[in-house]
Protein backbone atom coordinates (compact mmCIF):
# COMPACT_ATOMS: atom_id res chain seq x y z
CA UNK A 1 0.00 0.00 0.00
CA UNK A 2 2.00 3.65 -0.65
CA UNK A 3 0.95 6.80 1.44
CA UNK A 4 -1.64 9.06 -0.21
CA UNK A 5 -0.20 12.27 -1.25
CA UNK A 6 -2.32 15.63 -0.64
CA UNK A 7 -2.38 17.75 -3.71
CA UNK A 8 -2.75 21.50 -2.83
CA UNK A 9 -3.66 23.31 -6.29
CA UNK A 10 -2.77 27.15 -5.90
CA UNK A 11 -3.72 28.12 -9.35
CA UNK A 12 -6.55 30.74 -8.47
CA UNK A 13 -4.10 32.48 -5.96
CA UNK A 14 0.03 32.14 -6.40
CA UNK A 15 -1.05 31.40 -9.67
CA UNK A 16 -3.11 34.11 -10.40
CA UNK A 17 0.05 36.53 -8.94
CA UNK A 18 1.49 35.94 -12.23
CA UNK A 19 1.15 39.56 -13.40
CA UNK A 20 -1.62 39.32 -16.39
CA UNK A 21 -3.03 36.19 -15.45
CA UNK A 22 -5.98 37.66 -13.33
CA UNK A 23 -9.35 36.21 -14.21
CA UNK A 24 -12.97 36.84 -13.46
CA UNK A 25 -15.24 35.12 -10.35
CA UNK A 26 -16.93 32.99 -13.22
CA UNK A 27 -13.67 32.12 -14.54
CA UNK A 28 -12.27 30.87 -10.89
CA UNK A 29 -15.10 28.75 -10.27
CA UNK A 30 -14.45 27.30 -13.67
CA UNK A 31 -11.26 26.11 -13.25
CA UNK A 32 -12.40 25.46 -9.53
CA UNK A 33 -15.05 22.85 -10.39
CA UNK A 34 -12.31 21.55 -12.76
CA UNK A 35 -9.82 21.18 -10.31
CA UNK A 36 -12.70 19.71 -7.90
CA UNK A 37 -13.65 16.84 -10.81
CA UNK A 38 -9.72 15.99 -10.95
CA UNK A 39 -10.09 15.27 -7.01
CA UNK A 40 -7.48 17.76 -6.24
CA UNK A 41 -7.48 17.40 -2.28
CA UNK A 42 -7.03 21.32 -1.23
CA UNK A 43 -8.20 24.25 -3.52
CA UNK A 44 -6.13 27.26 -2.67
CA UNK A 45 -9.13 29.87 -3.79
CA UNK A 46 -7.29 33.10 -2.87
CA UNK A 47 -6.02 35.62 -0.97
CA UNK A 48 -9.09 37.15 0.19
CA UNK A 49 -8.06 40.68 1.88
CA UNK A 50 -6.87 41.46 -1.46
CA UNK A 51 -9.95 43.39 -2.12
CA UNK A 52 -13.81 42.76 -2.48
CA UNK A 53 -13.32 41.09 -5.39
CA UNK A 54 -10.80 38.56 -4.24
CA UNK A 55 -13.19 38.11 -1.28
CA UNK A 56 -16.03 37.39 -3.25
CA UNK A 57 -14.24 34.81 -5.62
CA UNK A 58 -13.07 32.62 -2.52
CA UNK A 59 -16.47 32.75 -0.99
CA UNK A 60 -18.18 31.71 -4.32
CA UNK A 61 -15.45 28.54 -4.70
CA UNK A 62 -16.58 27.99 -1.36
CA UNK A 63 -19.88 27.93 -1.88
CA UNK A 64 -19.47 25.73 -5.36
CA UNK A 65 -16.81 22.98 -4.29
CA UNK A 66 -18.33 20.32 -2.45
CA UNK A 67 -15.61 17.27 -2.30
CA UNK A 68 -12.00 19.21 -2.49
CA UNK A 69 -11.34 21.91 1.13
CA UNK A 70 -11.42 25.28 0.02
CA UNK A 71 -8.40 27.23 1.41
CA UNK A 72 -7.71 30.85 2.05
CA UNK A 73 -4.78 32.34 2.30
CA UNK A 74 -3.95 35.11 5.23
CA UNK A 75 -0.69 37.14 6.46
CA UNK A 76 -0.04 36.48 9.81
CA UNK A 77 -2.43 38.85 11.65
CA UNK A 78 -5.85 38.74 13.09
CA UNK A 79 -7.16 41.05 9.95
CA UNK A 80 -5.93 38.45 7.15
CA UNK A 81 -6.82 35.45 9.08
CA UNK A 82 -10.70 36.88 10.19
CA UNK A 83 -11.46 37.92 6.56
CA UNK A 84 -9.90 34.48 5.06
CA UNK A 85 -12.08 32.43 7.38
CA UNK A 86 -15.38 34.49 6.73
CA UNK A 87 -14.50 33.87 2.98
CA UNK A 88 -14.64 29.95 2.85
CA UNK A 89 -16.54 29.79 5.73
CA UNK A 90 -19.36 28.16 3.16
CA UNK A 91 -17.22 25.62 2.24
CA UNK A 92 -17.84 21.67 3.45
CA UNK A 93 -13.96 21.65 4.57
CA UNK A 94 -12.34 24.65 4.95
CA UNK A 95 -8.28 25.52 5.70
CA UNK A 96 -6.85 28.57 6.48
CA UNK A 97 -3.15 28.85 5.41
CA UNK A 98 -1.37 31.60 7.84
CA UNK A 99 2.20 32.47 6.83
CA UNK A 100 4.97 34.84 7.77
CA UNK A 101 8.59 35.27 6.00
CA UNK A 102 11.71 33.48 8.40
CA UNK A 103 14.74 34.31 6.52
CA UNK A 104 17.08 37.73 7.47
CA UNK A 105 16.50 39.47 4.47
CA UNK A 106 12.74 39.24 4.52
CA UNK A 107 12.69 39.62 8.29
CA UNK A 108 14.62 42.88 8.26
CA UNK A 109 14.02 44.46 4.99
CA UNK A 110 10.50 43.93 4.09
CA UNK A 111 8.75 43.22 7.76
CA UNK A 112 11.09 45.28 9.46
CA UNK A 113 10.69 42.58 12.19
CA UNK A 114 13.14 41.27 14.75
CA UNK A 115 13.10 37.57 14.58
CA UNK A 116 11.55 37.12 17.99
CA UNK A 117 8.38 39.38 17.18
CA UNK A 118 7.93 37.25 14.16
CA UNK A 119 8.34 34.15 15.71
CA UNK A 120 5.95 35.53 17.86
CA UNK A 121 3.28 36.19 15.46
CA UNK A 122 3.46 33.00 13.55
CA UNK A 123 2.38 31.42 16.98
CA UNK A 124 -0.06 33.92 17.55
CA UNK A 125 -1.47 33.72 14.22
CA UNK A 126 -2.09 30.29 13.97
CA UNK A 127 -3.47 30.21 17.34
CA UNK A 128 -6.55 32.87 15.62
CA UNK A 129 -7.02 31.04 12.77
CA UNK A 130 -7.29 27.41 14.97
CA UNK A 131 -10.36 29.98 16.90
CA UNK A 132 -11.78 29.78 12.85
CA UNK A 133 -11.22 25.99 11.89
CA UNK A 134 -9.48 22.65 12.99
CA UNK A 135 -7.41 22.81 9.52
CA UNK A 136 -4.81 25.35 9.60
CA UNK A 137 -2.06 25.46 7.52
CA UNK A 138 1.38 27.13 8.11
CA UNK A 139 4.14 28.55 5.90
CA UNK A 140 7.56 30.26 6.97
CA UNK A 141 8.18 32.00 4.12
CA UNK A 142 11.45 32.06 2.32
CA UNK A 143 12.38 28.95 4.38
CA UNK A 144 14.72 28.23 1.50
CA UNK A 145 16.81 30.78 3.01
CA UNK A 146 15.84 31.00 6.67
CA UNK A 147 18.37 30.11 9.33
CA UNK A 148 17.96 26.36 10.34
CA UNK A 149 17.75 26.89 14.21
CA UNK A 150 15.54 29.91 14.15
CA UNK A 151 13.01 27.87 11.57
CA UNK A 152 13.26 24.89 13.79
CA UNK A 153 12.12 26.97 16.74
CA UNK A 154 9.06 29.28 14.78
CA UNK A 155 7.59 25.48 13.08
CA UNK A 156 7.77 23.78 16.84
CA UNK A 157 5.53 26.98 17.94
CA UNK A 158 3.52 26.82 14.92
CA UNK A 159 2.91 23.15 15.68
CA UNK A 160 2.16 23.62 19.54
CA UNK A 161 -0.53 26.33 18.44
CA UNK A 162 -2.33 24.32 16.53
CA UNK A 163 -1.25 24.01 12.50
CA UNK A 164 -1.52 20.96 11.05
CA UNK A 165 0.17 21.12 7.99
CA UNK A 166 3.30 22.84 8.05
CA UNK A 167 4.20 24.29 4.27
CA UNK A 168 7.88 24.77 3.71
CA UNK A 169 8.19 27.08 0.80
CA UNK A 170 10.82 27.67 -1.83
CA UNK A 171 9.67 31.42 -2.63
CA UNK A 172 12.63 32.86 -4.48
CA UNK A 173 13.20 29.29 -6.53
CA UNK A 174 17.00 29.41 -4.83
CA UNK A 175 17.17 25.37 -3.56
CA UNK A 176 18.66 23.04 -5.21
CA UNK A 177 16.73 19.76 -5.19
CA UNK A 178 19.23 17.60 -2.88
CA UNK A 179 19.18 20.91 -0.15
CA UNK A 180 15.74 20.83 -0.37
CA UNK A 181 15.08 17.22 0.20
CA UNK A 182 17.83 17.59 2.90
CA UNK A 183 15.70 20.59 4.54
CA UNK A 184 13.02 18.34 4.62
CA UNK A 185 14.56 15.40 6.30
CA UNK A 186 16.56 17.85 8.35
CA UNK A 187 13.03 19.88 9.94
CA UNK A 188 11.03 16.09 10.29
CA UNK A 189 14.02 15.04 12.42
CA UNK A 190 14.98 17.95 14.84
CA UNK A 191 11.19 20.22 14.98
CA UNK A 192 9.57 18.19 17.75
CA UNK A 193 5.93 16.78 16.82
CA UNK A 194 7.18 16.52 13.58
CA UNK A 195 5.48 13.22 13.44
CA UNK A 196 1.69 15.07 14.26
CA UNK A 197 1.93 16.77 11.62
CA UNK A 198 1.67 16.42 7.45
CA UNK A 199 4.72 18.04 5.55
CA UNK A 200 4.29 20.08 2.23
CA UNK A 201 6.48 21.35 -0.36
CA UNK A 202 6.11 25.00 -1.94
CA UNK A 203 8.58 25.35 -5.13
CA UNK A 204 9.06 28.22 -7.30
CA UNK A 205 10.52 27.33 -10.74
CA UNK A 206 13.25 30.55 -11.32
CA UNK A 207 16.19 28.29 -11.75
CA UNK A 208 13.96 25.26 -13.37
CA UNK A 209 13.94 23.00 -10.41
CA UNK A 210 10.53 23.42 -9.16
CA UNK A 211 9.34 19.81 -9.87
CA UNK A 212 12.53 18.55 -8.80
CA UNK A 213 12.59 20.19 -5.72
CA UNK A 214 8.69 18.87 -4.55
CA UNK A 215 10.02 15.28 -5.67
CA UNK A 216 13.19 15.96 -3.47
CA UNK A 217 10.63 16.44 -0.78
CA UNK A 218 8.42 13.78 -1.34
CA UNK A 219 11.00 11.17 -1.41
CA UNK A 220 11.74 12.70 2.15
CA UNK A 221 8.88 12.86 3.71
CA UNK A 222 6.41 15.28 2.37
CA UNK A 223 3.33 14.63 1.69
CA UNK A 224 1.73 17.57 0.44
CA UNK A 225 2.50 19.34 -3.00
CA UNK A 226 1.48 23.03 -3.15
CA UNK A 227 1.74 23.05 -7.44
CA UNK A 228 -0.24 24.74 -9.77
CA UNK A 229 -2.02 23.62 -13.66
CA UNK A 230 0.67 24.41 -16.30
CA UNK A 231 2.96 26.00 -13.75
CA UNK A 232 1.68 29.19 -13.59
CA UNK A 233 2.61 31.30 -10.75
CA UNK A 234 4.73 34.46 -9.85
CA UNK A 235 7.77 35.10 -11.91
CA UNK A 236 8.68 31.68 -13.47
CA UNK A 237 6.03 29.91 -11.78
CA UNK A 238 5.28 27.22 -9.51
CA UNK A 239 5.74 23.39 -9.36
CA UNK A 240 3.50 21.81 -11.99
CA UNK A 241 1.03 19.80 -10.56
CA UNK A 242 0.23 17.47 -13.87
CA UNK A 243 4.28 16.62 -13.87
CA UNK A 244 4.06 15.77 -10.12
CA UNK A 245 1.00 13.85 -10.31
CA UNK A 246 2.19 11.58 -13.37
CA UNK A 247 5.89 11.73 -11.81
CA UNK A 248 4.25 9.75 -8.64
CA UNK A 249 1.84 7.72 -10.46
CA UNK A 250 4.35 6.60 -13.04
CA UNK A 251 7.01 5.80 -10.80
CA UNK A 252 5.19 4.67 -7.95
CA UNK A 253 7.18 1.98 -7.23
CA UNK A 254 9.79 4.89 -6.72
CA UNK A 255 8.30 6.96 -4.39
CA UNK A 256 5.65 5.08 -2.31
CA UNK A 257 3.16 7.12 -2.86
CA UNK A 258 0.45 8.27 -4.82
CA UNK A 259 -2.22 10.91 -5.88
CA UNK A 260 -6.27 10.70 -6.04
CA UNK A 261 -5.97 12.71 -8.93
CA UNK A 262 -7.97 11.52 -12.01
CA UNK A 263 -5.35 11.99 -14.35
CA UNK A 264 -7.96 12.08 -17.30
CA UNK A 265 -8.91 15.22 -16.94
CA UNK A 266 -5.16 16.74 -17.02
CA UNK A 267 -4.87 17.86 -20.21
CA UNK A 268 -8.57 19.42 -20.42
CA UNK A 269 -7.55 21.58 -16.92
CA UNK A 270 -4.55 22.65 -18.97
CA UNK A 271 -6.20 23.88 -21.72
CA UNK A 272 -8.76 25.97 -19.44
CA UNK A 273 -6.68 27.68 -17.24
CA UNK A 274 -4.46 28.27 -20.55
CA UNK A 275 -7.56 29.83 -22.98
CA UNK A 276 -8.74 31.84 -19.41
CA UNK A 277 -5.07 33.67 -18.14
CA UNK A 278 -4.14 33.81 -22.21
CA UNK A 279 -0.75 32.06 -21.07
CA UNK A 280 -0.03 29.71 -24.00
CA UNK A 281 1.17 26.27 -22.63
CA UNK A 282 4.62 25.75 -24.78
CA UNK A 283 4.70 22.41 -27.03
CA UNK A 284 7.31 20.92 -25.79
CA UNK A 285 6.03 21.23 -22.28
CA UNK A 286 5.65 17.51 -20.52
CA UNK A 287 2.23 15.78 -20.12
CA UNK A 288 0.27 18.78 -21.17
CA UNK A 289 2.56 20.04 -24.36
CA UNK A 290 1.35 19.23 -27.74
CA UNK A 291 4.41 17.75 -28.64
CA UNK A 292 4.46 15.51 -25.49
CA UNK A 293 3.27 12.64 -27.05
CA UNK A 294 4.19 13.46 -30.52
CA UNK A 295 7.04 11.07 -31.93
CA UNK A 296 8.45 13.07 -34.94
CA UNK A 297 11.55 11.00 -35.52
CA UNK A 298 11.25 8.02 -37.94
CA UNK A 299 13.68 5.77 -35.65
CA UNK A 300 11.04 6.25 -32.57
CA UNK A 301 7.71 5.86 -34.85
CA UNK A 302 9.00 2.48 -36.12
CA UNK A 303 9.76 1.85 -32.08
CA UNK A 304 6.38 2.99 -30.58
CA UNK A 305 4.20 1.15 -33.66
CA UNK A 306 6.32 -2.14 -33.05
CA UNK A 307 5.71 -2.09 -29.25
CA UNK A 308 4.53 1.28 -27.42
CA UNK A 309 6.81 1.40 -24.40
CA UNK A 310 9.93 1.28 -26.27
CA UNK A 311 9.74 5.07 -26.03
CA UNK A 312 6.25 5.73 -24.45
CA UNK A 313 6.12 5.39 -20.37
CA UNK A 314 2.92 7.02 -19.99
CA UNK A 315 -0.51 6.99 -21.87
CA UNK A 316 -1.92 9.67 -23.80
CA UNK A 317 -5.31 8.87 -23.21
CA UNK A 318 -4.17 8.59 -19.15
CA UNK A 319 -3.92 12.45 -19.28
CA UNK A 320 -7.22 12.74 -21.53
CA UNK A 321 -5.09 13.64 -24.82
CA UNK A 322 -7.39 11.16 -26.84
CA UNK A 323 -10.53 11.99 -24.25
CA UNK A 324 -13.91 11.28 -26.26
CA UNK A 325 -14.53 15.28 -27.31
CA UNK A 326 -18.01 15.72 -28.81
CA UNK A 327 -18.08 18.12 -31.19
CA UNK A 328 -20.64 20.72 -32.41
CA UNK A 329 -21.98 22.46 -34.93
CA UNK A 330 -24.61 24.45 -36.70
CA UNK A 331 -27.47 21.52 -36.24
CA UNK A 332 -26.34 21.37 -32.40
CA UNK A 333 -28.98 22.04 -30.49
CA UNK A 334 -29.29 24.35 -27.07
CA UNK A 335 -29.85 21.11 -25.16
CA UNK A 336 -26.45 19.72 -26.66
CA UNK A 337 -25.04 22.98 -26.00
CA UNK A 338 -26.18 23.27 -22.32
CA UNK A 339 -25.00 19.96 -21.67
CA UNK A 340 -21.93 19.95 -22.85
CA UNK A 341 -20.80 23.80 -21.46
CA UNK A 342 -22.26 22.15 -17.99
CA UNK A 343 -19.19 18.88 -18.41
CA UNK A 344 -16.87 21.77 -18.83
CA UNK A 345 -17.64 23.12 -15.63
CA UNK A 346 -20.56 26.29 -17.10
CA UNK A 347 -23.12 26.59 -15.24
CA UNK A 348 -25.95 29.03 -15.87
CA UNK A 349 -27.58 31.59 -14.50
CA UNK A 350 -31.36 31.21 -15.63
CA UNK A 351 -32.62 30.42 -19.35
CA UNK A 352 -31.49 33.96 -19.87
CA UNK A 353 -28.14 34.06 -19.38
CA UNK A 354 -28.03 29.97 -21.28
CA UNK A 355 -29.94 32.02 -24.64
CA UNK A 356 -27.28 34.62 -24.91
CA UNK A 357 -24.57 31.93 -24.64
CA UNK A 358 -26.67 30.20 -27.31
CA UNK A 359 -27.31 32.81 -29.88
CA UNK A 360 -23.12 33.64 -29.27
CA UNK A 361 -22.62 30.02 -30.35
CA UNK A 362 -24.57 30.07 -33.44
CA UNK A 363 -23.06 32.84 -34.62
CA UNK A 364 -19.81 30.82 -34.37
CA UNK A 365 -21.25 27.75 -36.06
CA UNK A 366 -22.24 30.04 -38.68
CA UNK A 367 -18.55 31.18 -39.22
CA UNK A 368 -17.20 27.70 -38.28
CA UNK A 369 -17.71 23.83 -39.32
CA UNK A 370 -16.73 21.91 -36.26
CA UNK A 371 -16.80 23.56 -32.68
CA UNK A 372 -14.77 21.67 -30.32
CA UNK A 373 -14.64 22.16 -26.49
CA UNK A 374 -11.80 24.63 -26.60
CA UNK A 375 -14.13 26.99 -28.60
CA UNK A 376 -16.99 26.71 -26.28
CA UNK A 377 -14.39 27.33 -23.35
CA UNK A 378 -13.22 30.33 -25.59
CA UNK A 379 -17.08 31.41 -26.06
CA UNK A 380 -17.52 31.78 -22.28
CA UNK A 381 -14.39 33.81 -21.61
CA UNK A 382 -14.84 36.10 -24.15
CA UNK A 383 -18.29 36.74 -22.83
CA UNK A 384 -16.78 36.91 -19.01
CA UNK A 385 -14.26 39.65 -20.49
CA UNK A 386 -16.42 41.21 -21.94
CA UNK A 387 -19.32 41.37 -19.21
CA UNK A 388 -16.09 42.89 -17.46
CA UNK A 389 -15.75 45.90 -19.69
CA UNK A 390 -17.64 48.19 -18.27
CA UNK A 391 -16.00 51.13 -19.40
CA UNK A 392 -15.02 50.62 -22.32
CA UNK A 393 -16.78 48.21 -25.56
CA UNK A 394 -16.19 47.95 -29.21
CA UNK A 395 -19.37 48.97 -31.25
CA UNK A 396 -17.98 48.39 -34.57
CA UNK A 397 -15.21 48.86 -36.53
CA UNK A 398 -13.72 48.90 -40.48
CA UNK A 399 -9.98 47.73 -40.98
CA UNK A 400 -8.60 48.51 -44.45
CA UNK A 401 -4.87 47.28 -45.91
CA UNK A 402 -3.76 47.47 -49.50
CA UNK A 403 -0.32 46.82 -51.28
CA UNK A 404 0.03 50.44 -51.71
CA UNK A 405 -0.23 52.35 -48.39
CA UNK A 406 -0.22 52.37 -44.39
CA UNK A 407 -3.93 50.39 -43.72
CA UNK A 408 -6.39 52.31 -41.76
CA UNK A 409 -8.47 51.72 -39.13
CA UNK A 410 -11.87 53.08 -37.94
CA UNK A 411 -12.92 51.92 -34.50
CA UNK A 412 -16.41 52.96 -32.80
CA UNK A 413 -16.18 52.05 -28.75
CA UNK A 414 -18.73 52.84 -26.18
CA UNK A 415 -17.20 54.80 -23.29
CA UNK A 416 -19.21 54.71 -20.42
CA UNK A 417 -22.33 54.48 -22.68
CA UNK A 418 -21.15 57.25 -24.77
CA UNK A 419 -20.72 56.48 -28.36
CA UNK A 420 -16.57 57.54 -30.33
CA UNK A 421 -14.93 56.88 -32.95
CA UNK A 422 -11.31 57.39 -34.26
CA UNK A 423 -9.22 56.68 -37.10
CA UNK A 424 -5.95 55.64 -37.56
CA UNK A 425 -3.07 54.25 -39.49
CA UNK A 426 -0.74 52.17 -38.69
CA UNK A 427 2.38 49.29 -39.85
CA UNK A 428 -0.33 46.89 -40.25
CA UNK A 429 -4.12 46.49 -39.34
CA UNK A 430 -3.58 45.41 -35.93
CA UNK A 431 -0.86 48.42 -35.49
CA UNK A 432 -3.89 50.89 -36.57
CA UNK A 433 -6.57 49.42 -34.62
CA UNK A 434 -4.55 49.91 -31.38
CA UNK A 435 -3.59 52.89 -32.26
CA UNK A 436 -7.33 54.14 -32.49
CA UNK A 437 -8.43 52.45 -29.46
CA UNK A 438 -5.49 53.87 -27.22
CA UNK A 439 -6.57 57.90 -29.06
CA UNK A 440 -10.36 56.93 -27.42
CA UNK A 441 -9.14 55.55 -24.33
CA UNK A 442 -6.46 58.52 -23.50
CA UNK A 443 -4.94 55.84 -21.41
CA UNK A 444 -0.61 55.99 -21.70
CA UNK A 445 0.65 52.51 -21.07
CA UNK A 446 3.46 50.32 -23.22
CA UNK A 447 2.74 47.28 -25.31
CA UNK A 448 4.08 44.38 -23.75
CA UNK A 449 3.72 41.59 -25.67
CA UNK A 450 1.24 40.40 -28.36
CA UNK A 451 0.52 37.27 -29.46
CA UNK A 452 -2.27 34.86 -31.31
CA UNK A 453 -2.79 31.37 -31.00
CA UNK A 454 -5.40 29.56 -32.82
CA UNK A 455 -7.45 27.72 -30.72
CA UNK A 456 -8.02 25.04 -32.83
CA UNK A 457 -6.68 23.65 -36.30
CA UNK A 458 -7.92 24.84 -39.87
CA UNK A 459 -8.00 28.25 -41.16
CA UNK A 460 -11.40 28.90 -40.00
CA UNK A 461 -10.27 28.64 -36.53
CA UNK A 462 -10.66 31.16 -34.12
CA UNK A 463 -7.66 33.54 -33.26
CA UNK A 464 -6.83 33.85 -29.03
CA UNK A 465 -5.55 37.24 -28.75
CA UNK A 466 -3.46 37.86 -25.60
CA UNK A 467 -1.94 41.81 -25.39
CA UNK A 468 -0.09 42.48 -22.51
CA UNK A 469 0.02 46.15 -21.25
CA UNK A 470 1.47 48.07 -18.52
CA UNK A 471 1.34 51.19 -16.45
CA UNK A 472 3.60 52.87 -14.15
CA UNK A 473 5.02 49.41 -12.99
CA UNK A 474 1.58 47.73 -13.55
CA UNK A 475 1.06 44.67 -16.11
CA UNK A 476 -2.26 43.23 -17.22
CA UNK A 477 -3.13 40.73 -19.62
CA UNK A 478 -6.26 41.44 -22.19
CA UNK A 479 -7.74 38.30 -24.02
CA UNK A 480 -9.81 37.88 -27.18
CA UNK A 481 -10.76 35.58 -29.45
CA UNK A 482 -12.80 35.70 -32.80
CA UNK A 483 -12.34 33.88 -36.19
CA UNK A 484 -11.39 37.24 -37.25
CA UNK A 485 -8.16 38.30 -35.69
CA UNK A 486 -7.96 42.05 -35.92
CA UNK A 487 -11.61 41.56 -34.16
CA UNK A 488 -9.98 39.53 -31.35
CA UNK A 489 -6.86 42.11 -31.80
CA UNK A 490 -8.97 44.55 -30.69
CA UNK A 491 -11.34 43.04 -28.10
CA UNK A 492 -8.13 41.83 -26.40
CA UNK A 493 -6.19 45.68 -26.61
CA UNK A 494 -9.58 46.51 -24.76
CA UNK A 495 -9.73 44.16 -22.39
CA UNK A 496 -6.25 45.36 -21.29
CA UNK A 497 -7.37 48.74 -21.19
CA UNK A 498 -10.49 48.41 -19.02
CA UNK A 499 -8.13 46.37 -16.31
CA UNK A 500 -5.72 49.15 -16.19
CA UNK A 501 -8.62 51.41 -15.57
CA UNK A 502 -9.85 49.25 -12.17
CA UNK A 503 -8.41 49.38 -8.95
CA UNK A 504 -5.15 47.31 -8.67
CA UNK A 505 -5.28 44.70 -5.78
CA UNK A 506 -2.83 44.19 -2.87
CA UNK A 507 -0.12 41.07 -3.83
CA UNK A 508 0.44 38.79 -0.54
CA UNK A 509 3.91 39.05 -0.30
CA UNK A 510 5.07 42.00 -1.59
CA UNK A 511 2.43 44.37 -0.55
CA UNK A 512 2.65 46.00 -4.40
CA UNK A 513 -0.51 46.43 -6.58
CA UNK A 514 -1.26 43.32 -8.90
O1 LIG B 1 6.05 31.36 -2.31
C1 LIG B 1 5.63 31.53 -1.15
O2 LIG B 1 6.36 31.67 -0.19
C2 LIG B 1 4.19 31.61 -0.98
C3 LIG B 1 3.68 31.60 0.42
C4 LIG B 1 2.58 32.55 0.62
C5 LIG B 1 3.35 30.20 0.81
O3 LIG B 1 3.44 31.61 -1.94
ZN1 LIG C 1 4.51 30.91 -3.75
Amino acid sequence: MSDPLIIFDTTLRDGEQSPGASMTLDEKIRIARMLEKMRVDVIEAGFPIASPGDFEAVRAVATAVKDSVVCGLARANSADIDRAAEAVAPASAARIHTFIATSPIHMRDKLCMPPEEVLAAAAAAVKRARNHTDNVEFSPEDAGRSERDFLCRVLEAAIKAGAGTINIPDTVGYTMPAQFGGLIQELRERVPNADKVVWSAHCHDDLGVAVANSLAAVTAGARQVECTINGLGERAGNASLEEIVMAVRTRRDFFNCDTRIETKHIVAASRLVSTITGFAVQPNKAIVGANAFAHEAGIHQDGVIKSRETYEIMRAQDVGWDANRMVLGKHSGRNAFATRLRELGVEFDGDGELNEAFARFKELADKKHEIFDEDLQALVSEADHRQEDEKLQLLSMEVQSSTEGAPLAKVTVTVNGEQRSREASGNGQVDAVFRAIADIAGCESSLQLYSVNAITGGTDAQGEVTVRLERDGRIVNGHGADTDIVIASARAYLNAVNKLLTAPRRHPQTGGAI
